[in-house]
Protein backbone atom coordinates (compact mmCIF):
# COMPACT_ATOMS: atom_id res chain seq x y z
CA UNK A 1 0.00 0.00 0.00
CA UNK A 2 0.86 2.92 -0.81
CA UNK A 3 0.66 5.98 2.05
CA UNK A 4 0.49 9.61 2.26
CA UNK A 5 1.27 10.84 5.32
CA UNK A 6 0.05 15.17 5.74
CA UNK A 7 0.63 16.57 9.13
CA UNK A 8 0.74 19.69 11.09
CA UNK A 9 3.75 20.22 14.10
CA UNK A 10 4.43 22.60 16.70
CA UNK A 11 6.89 21.40 19.15
CA UNK A 12 7.49 18.47 17.29
CA UNK A 13 5.38 16.02 19.25
CA UNK A 14 3.05 15.37 15.94
CA UNK A 15 6.68 14.75 14.12
CA UNK A 16 7.64 11.95 16.44
CA UNK A 17 4.36 10.50 16.15
CA UNK A 18 4.37 9.99 12.18
CA UNK A 19 7.61 9.28 12.23
CA UNK A 20 6.80 6.36 14.79
CA UNK A 21 3.78 5.54 12.06
CA UNK A 22 5.70 5.75 9.25
CA UNK A 23 7.70 3.03 10.61
CA UNK A 24 5.17 1.21 11.94
CA UNK A 25 3.73 1.27 8.54
CA UNK A 26 6.66 0.48 6.80
CA UNK A 27 6.88 -3.00 9.02
CA UNK A 28 3.95 -4.07 6.89
CA UNK A 29 5.47 -3.56 3.84
CA UNK A 30 3.87 -0.04 2.88
CA UNK A 31 5.36 2.65 1.23
CA UNK A 32 5.32 5.68 3.21
CA UNK A 33 5.47 9.97 2.14
CA UNK A 34 5.84 12.11 4.64
CA UNK A 35 4.77 15.83 3.60
CA UNK A 36 5.12 18.33 7.07
CA UNK A 37 3.18 21.91 6.77
CA UNK A 38 4.68 24.95 5.86
CA UNK A 39 1.91 27.40 7.05
CA UNK A 40 3.85 29.69 4.35
CA UNK A 41 3.53 27.36 2.09
CA UNK A 42 0.56 27.16 0.44
CA UNK A 43 1.06 23.91 -2.19
CA UNK A 44 -1.55 22.20 -3.73
CA UNK A 45 -0.98 18.43 -3.61
CA UNK A 46 -1.25 15.42 -5.59
CA UNK A 47 -3.51 12.28 -3.52
CA UNK A 48 -4.17 10.65 -6.22
CA UNK A 49 -1.33 7.99 -6.84
CA UNK A 50 -1.71 7.03 -2.86
CA UNK A 51 -3.99 4.54 -0.98
CA UNK A 52 -5.11 5.66 2.31
CA UNK A 53 -4.57 9.34 3.20
CA UNK A 54 -3.41 10.04 7.25
CA UNK A 55 -4.03 13.74 8.65
CA UNK A 56 -2.09 14.28 11.74
CA UNK A 57 -2.35 17.08 14.19
CA UNK A 58 -1.66 18.24 17.60
CA UNK A 59 -4.83 19.79 19.36
CA UNK A 60 -4.70 23.67 19.96
CA UNK A 61 -7.71 24.79 21.91
CA UNK A 62 -9.89 21.92 21.78
CA UNK A 63 -9.30 22.25 18.19
CA UNK A 64 -6.72 21.78 15.11
CA UNK A 65 -4.63 24.54 14.93
CA UNK A 66 -5.60 27.24 12.31
CA UNK A 67 -2.57 26.46 9.87
CA UNK A 68 -3.75 23.32 9.33
CA UNK A 69 -7.01 23.47 8.84
CA UNK A 70 -6.30 26.10 6.26
CA UNK A 71 -4.20 23.95 4.28
CA UNK A 72 -5.61 21.01 4.28
CA UNK A 73 -9.03 22.86 3.29
CA UNK A 74 -7.07 24.81 0.41
CA UNK A 75 -6.76 20.95 -0.98
CA UNK A 76 -8.65 19.08 -3.12
CA UNK A 77 -9.02 15.26 -1.89
CA UNK A 78 -10.02 12.41 -4.26
CA UNK A 79 -13.49 11.09 -4.17
CA UNK A 80 -13.90 8.47 -2.20
CA UNK A 81 -10.01 8.52 -1.29
CA UNK A 82 -9.68 6.56 1.90
CA UNK A 83 -8.74 8.63 4.58
CA UNK A 84 -8.03 8.61 8.19
CA UNK A 85 -7.03 11.03 11.34
CA UNK A 86 -4.32 10.59 14.31
CA UNK A 87 -3.94 13.66 16.05
CA UNK A 88 -2.02 14.15 19.34
CA UNK A 89 -2.74 16.33 22.73
CA UNK A 90 -1.30 16.38 26.45
CA UNK A 91 -4.77 15.16 28.11
CA UNK A 92 -7.73 12.76 26.68
CA UNK A 93 -10.40 14.79 28.41
CA UNK A 94 -13.93 14.61 26.33
CA UNK A 95 -13.57 18.33 25.46
CA UNK A 96 -10.84 17.01 23.17
CA UNK A 97 -13.01 14.73 21.10
CA UNK A 98 -14.53 16.67 18.42
CA UNK A 99 -11.00 18.29 18.08
CA UNK A 100 -11.18 17.44 13.73
CA UNK A 101 -14.64 18.32 13.16
CA UNK A 102 -13.77 20.90 10.83
CA UNK A 103 -11.42 18.25 9.17
CA UNK A 104 -14.41 15.81 8.93
CA UNK A 105 -16.39 18.51 7.33
CA UNK A 106 -13.92 19.49 5.30
CA UNK A 107 -13.41 15.78 4.23
CA UNK A 108 -16.85 15.21 3.34
CA UNK A 109 -17.40 17.47 1.63
CA UNK A 110 -15.08 15.83 -0.90
CA UNK A 111 -16.64 12.74 -0.50
CA UNK A 112 -13.64 11.30 0.79
CA UNK A 113 -13.92 7.69 2.78
CA UNK A 114 -12.92 8.54 6.38
CA UNK A 115 -13.87 6.23 8.46
CA UNK A 116 -10.72 5.91 11.49
CA UNK A 117 -9.81 8.14 13.96
CA UNK A 118 -7.16 8.02 16.49
CA UNK A 119 -6.05 10.25 19.42
CA UNK A 120 -2.48 9.92 20.97
CA UNK A 121 -1.55 11.13 24.45
CA UNK A 122 1.94 13.18 23.97
CA UNK A 123 3.47 15.70 26.74
CA UNK A 124 1.97 19.07 26.65
CA UNK A 125 3.64 21.71 25.28
CA UNK A 126 1.85 24.93 27.59
CA UNK A 127 0.25 24.41 30.96
CA UNK A 128 2.87 22.61 32.75
CA UNK A 129 5.41 19.78 32.19
CA UNK A 130 5.27 16.10 32.31
CA UNK A 131 6.75 13.87 34.66
CA UNK A 132 8.90 11.26 32.57
CA UNK A 133 8.04 8.44 33.51
CA UNK A 134 4.59 9.45 32.90
CA UNK A 135 5.32 10.09 29.54
CA UNK A 136 7.11 6.51 29.29
CA UNK A 137 3.49 5.25 30.35
CA UNK A 138 1.53 7.15 27.97
CA UNK A 139 4.34 5.90 25.34
CA UNK A 140 3.84 2.28 26.12
CA UNK A 141 -0.03 2.91 25.62
CA UNK A 142 0.34 5.13 22.43
CA UNK A 143 2.72 1.78 21.16
CA UNK A 144 -0.56 -0.32 21.74
CA UNK A 145 -2.86 2.21 19.80
CA UNK A 146 -0.38 2.42 16.80
CA UNK A 147 -0.56 -1.13 16.72
CA UNK A 148 -4.53 -1.04 16.39
CA UNK A 149 -4.10 1.67 13.92
CA UNK A 150 -1.94 -0.24 11.76
CA UNK A 151 -4.31 -3.27 11.84
CA UNK A 152 -7.30 -1.20 11.56
CA UNK A 153 -6.32 1.09 8.90
CA UNK A 154 -4.83 -1.30 6.55
CA UNK A 155 -7.84 -3.86 7.02
CA UNK A 156 -10.22 -1.31 6.62
CA UNK A 157 -11.74 -1.66 9.71
CA UNK A 158 -13.91 1.70 11.05
CA UNK A 159 -13.86 2.83 14.26
CA UNK A 160 -15.07 6.47 13.62
CA UNK A 161 -17.92 6.92 16.07
CA UNK A 162 -20.41 10.11 15.64
CA UNK A 163 -19.09 13.20 18.03
CA UNK A 164 -21.37 13.65 21.10
CA UNK A 165 -22.55 16.95 21.63
CA UNK A 166 -20.98 18.32 24.10
CA UNK A 167 -17.11 17.90 22.62
CA UNK A 168 -18.98 19.30 19.44
CA UNK A 169 -20.04 22.32 21.16
CA UNK A 170 -17.10 23.56 23.26
CA UNK A 171 -14.94 23.08 19.52
CA UNK A 172 -17.08 25.31 17.67
CA UNK A 173 -16.98 27.85 20.61
CA UNK A 174 -13.55 27.87 21.25
CA UNK A 175 -11.72 27.39 17.97
CA UNK A 176 -12.26 31.06 16.93
CA UNK A 177 -10.58 32.13 19.77
CA UNK A 178 -7.51 29.78 19.16
CA UNK A 179 -7.79 31.10 15.77
CA UNK A 180 -6.68 34.39 16.32
CA UNK A 181 -5.00 33.89 19.91
CA UNK A 182 -1.58 33.71 18.12
CA UNK A 183 -2.02 37.22 16.58
CA UNK A 184 -2.90 38.82 19.50
CA UNK A 185 -1.17 37.50 22.19
CA UNK A 186 1.89 38.15 20.20
CA UNK A 187 1.63 41.89 21.27
CA UNK A 188 2.29 40.73 24.62
CA UNK A 189 5.87 38.46 24.25
CA UNK A 190 9.06 40.07 25.88
CA UNK A 191 12.35 38.52 25.51
CA UNK A 192 13.90 39.42 28.81
CA UNK A 193 17.27 40.37 27.39
CA UNK A 194 19.21 40.17 30.36
CA UNK A 195 19.31 36.23 30.20
CA UNK A 196 18.95 35.93 26.33
CA UNK A 197 22.30 34.93 24.68
CA UNK A 198 21.53 36.04 21.48
CA UNK A 199 21.25 32.47 19.78
CA UNK A 200 19.25 32.95 17.05
CA UNK A 201 16.89 29.74 17.50
CA UNK A 202 14.25 31.44 18.02
CA UNK A 203 14.84 33.79 14.63
CA UNK A 204 15.72 30.69 12.36
CA UNK A 205 12.75 28.33 13.86
CA UNK A 206 9.58 30.64 14.04
CA UNK A 207 7.50 29.08 11.75
CA UNK A 208 5.76 32.06 10.89
CA UNK A 209 9.04 34.62 10.55
CA UNK A 210 7.17 36.46 13.40
CA UNK A 211 10.84 36.89 15.41
CA UNK A 212 13.41 39.61 14.54
CA UNK A 213 16.17 41.24 16.14
CA UNK A 214 15.54 44.92 16.30
CA UNK A 215 18.51 47.70 15.47
CA UNK A 216 19.62 47.87 19.23
CA UNK A 217 19.69 43.75 19.20
CA UNK A 218 16.95 43.44 20.88
CA UNK A 219 14.32 40.43 19.80
CA UNK A 220 11.22 41.52 18.74
CA UNK A 221 8.04 40.06 17.06
CA UNK A 222 5.56 41.13 14.25
CA UNK A 223 1.89 39.56 15.11
CA UNK A 224 1.49 37.37 12.51
CA UNK A 225 1.18 33.90 15.16
CA UNK A 226 0.28 30.31 15.49
CA UNK A 227 1.23 30.32 19.40
CA UNK A 228 2.94 26.98 18.49
CA UNK A 229 5.31 27.81 21.26
CA UNK A 230 8.04 26.54 19.52
CA UNK A 231 10.32 29.41 20.26
CA UNK A 232 9.77 29.77 23.80
CA UNK A 233 9.73 26.12 24.45
CA UNK A 234 13.11 25.69 22.93
CA UNK A 235 14.93 28.78 24.27
CA UNK A 236 17.68 27.60 25.36
CA UNK A 237 17.79 30.12 28.98
CA UNK A 238 14.20 30.43 29.31
CA UNK A 239 14.27 33.92 28.09
CA UNK A 240 10.69 34.24 26.66
CA UNK A 241 7.34 35.61 28.57
CA UNK A 242 4.47 34.17 26.28
CA UNK A 243 1.74 36.84 27.07
CA UNK A 244 -1.45 35.57 28.82
CA UNK A 245 -0.49 32.13 28.51
CA UNK A 246 2.48 33.42 31.37
CA UNK A 247 0.04 34.84 33.19
CA UNK A 248 -1.77 31.48 33.77
CA UNK A 249 1.57 30.16 34.25
CA UNK A 250 1.46 27.85 31.50
CA UNK A 251 4.94 28.58 30.19
CA UNK A 252 6.56 24.92 29.21
CA UNK A 253 10.45 25.19 28.64
CA UNK A 254 12.97 22.69 27.59
CA UNK A 255 12.13 20.27 24.49
CA UNK A 256 11.40 16.61 26.02
CA UNK A 257 14.39 13.96 25.65
CA UNK A 258 12.21 11.22 24.22
CA UNK A 259 15.38 9.08 24.16
CA UNK A 260 15.97 8.77 26.91
CA UNK A 261 12.42 8.54 28.54
CA UNK A 262 12.02 5.46 26.00
CA UNK A 263 14.67 3.62 27.97
CA UNK A 264 13.34 4.23 31.22
CA UNK A 265 12.30 1.16 32.92
CA UNK A 266 9.15 1.45 34.96
CA UNK A 267 8.54 -0.38 37.80
CA UNK A 268 4.52 -0.05 38.40
CA UNK A 269 1.85 1.93 36.55
CA UNK A 270 1.26 5.27 37.20
CA UNK A 271 -1.76 5.97 35.83
CA UNK A 272 -4.33 2.79 38.21
CA UNK A 273 -8.15 2.89 38.85
CA UNK A 274 -7.23 5.09 42.31
CA UNK A 275 -5.76 7.50 40.32
CA UNK A 276 -7.77 10.69 40.86
CA UNK A 277 -7.43 14.69 40.17
CA UNK A 278 -6.25 15.51 36.31
CA UNK A 279 -4.91 12.68 35.42
CA UNK A 280 -7.88 10.73 36.17
CA UNK A 281 -8.66 11.62 32.29
CA UNK A 282 -6.43 8.57 31.28
CA UNK A 283 -7.73 5.80 33.07
CA UNK A 284 -10.85 5.72 30.59
CA UNK A 285 -8.29 6.32 28.00
CA UNK A 286 -5.75 3.32 28.64
CA UNK A 287 -8.53 0.83 29.69
CA UNK A 288 -10.24 1.44 26.00
CA UNK A 289 -6.73 1.35 24.62
CA UNK A 290 -5.96 -1.99 26.27
CA UNK A 291 -9.64 -3.38 25.83
CA UNK A 292 -9.24 -3.01 22.23
CA UNK A 293 -5.55 -4.27 22.23
CA UNK A 294 -6.54 -7.89 23.82
CA UNK A 295 -9.50 -7.93 21.40
CA UNK A 296 -7.31 -7.96 18.15
CA UNK A 297 -4.23 -8.87 19.26
CA UNK A 298 -4.34 -11.43 22.33
CA UNK A 299 -7.48 -13.58 22.30
C1 LIG B 1 -1.94 26.87 21.75
C2 LIG B 1 -2.02 25.46 22.28
C3 LIG B 1 -3.25 24.95 22.67
C4 LIG B 1 -3.34 23.65 23.16
N1 LIG B 1 -4.57 23.16 23.48
C5 LIG B 1 -4.68 21.89 23.91
C6 LIG B 1 -5.98 21.34 24.17
O1 LIG B 1 -7.02 21.97 23.96
N2 LIG B 1 -6.04 20.09 24.63
C7 LIG B 1 -4.91 19.34 24.86
O2 LIG B 1 -5.04 18.18 25.31
N3 LIG B 1 -3.66 19.80 24.59
C8 LIG B 1 -3.54 21.06 24.10
N4 LIG B 1 -2.29 21.56 23.80
C9 LIG B 1 -1.10 20.68 23.95
C10 LIG B 1 -0.67 20.06 22.62
O3 LIG B 1 -1.79 19.51 21.92
C11 LIG B 1 0.34 18.93 22.81
O4 LIG B 1 1.42 19.30 23.62
C12 LIG B 1 0.84 18.42 21.46
O5 LIG B 1 1.50 17.19 21.65
C13 LIG B 1 1.76 19.39 20.75
O6 LIG B 1 2.12 18.86 19.50
P1 LIG B 1 3.25 19.51 18.54
O7 LIG B 1 4.54 19.44 19.31
O8 LIG B 1 3.26 18.64 17.33
O9 LIG B 1 2.83 20.90 18.26
C14 LIG B 1 -2.17 22.84 23.29
C15 LIG B 1 -0.93 23.37 22.91
C16 LIG B 1 -0.85 24.67 22.40
C17 LIG B 1 0.49 25.20 21.99
S1 LIG C 1 16.20 31.38 21.60
FE1 LIG C 1 16.25 32.47 23.57
S2 LIG C 1 18.42 32.88 23.90
FE2 LIG C 1 18.22 32.35 21.72
S3 LIG C 1 17.94 34.36 20.70
FE3 LIG C 1 15.90 33.57 21.15
S4 LIG C 1 15.37 34.49 23.14
FE4 LIG C 1 17.58 34.70 22.89
S1 LIG D 1 6.34 33.49 17.49
FE1 LIG D 1 6.73 31.58 18.59
S2 LIG D 1 4.67 30.78 19.01
FE2 LIG D 1 4.47 32.33 17.37
S3 LIG D 1 4.61 31.20 15.45
FE3 LIG D 1 6.68 31.89 15.97
S4 LIG D 1 7.59 30.16 17.08
FE4 LIG D 1 5.37 29.82 17.06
Amino acid sequence: MNIFLLYFTGTYNTRFVTNKLRESLEKEGCTVTTYEIDPLNEEKLDFTPYDIVGLGHPIYGFATPWPFLRFVRKQKFPEGKRVFIYKNSGESYHENDASSKFVLKKLRKDKVKIENEYHFCMPYNIHFRYDDYLIKEMFSKNEKLMRILVYEVLNGIPNLKPYKLWPKVVTTVVAPFQYIAGDVNSFLYKVDMKRCIGCGLCIKSCPKHNIYKDAKGNIKFHHDCQMCMRCSFYCPVDAFNIGFLDDWGWRVNGGYNFKKIESLQVEKPIITSETEGFFECFKEKFENIDKRYNELFEQ
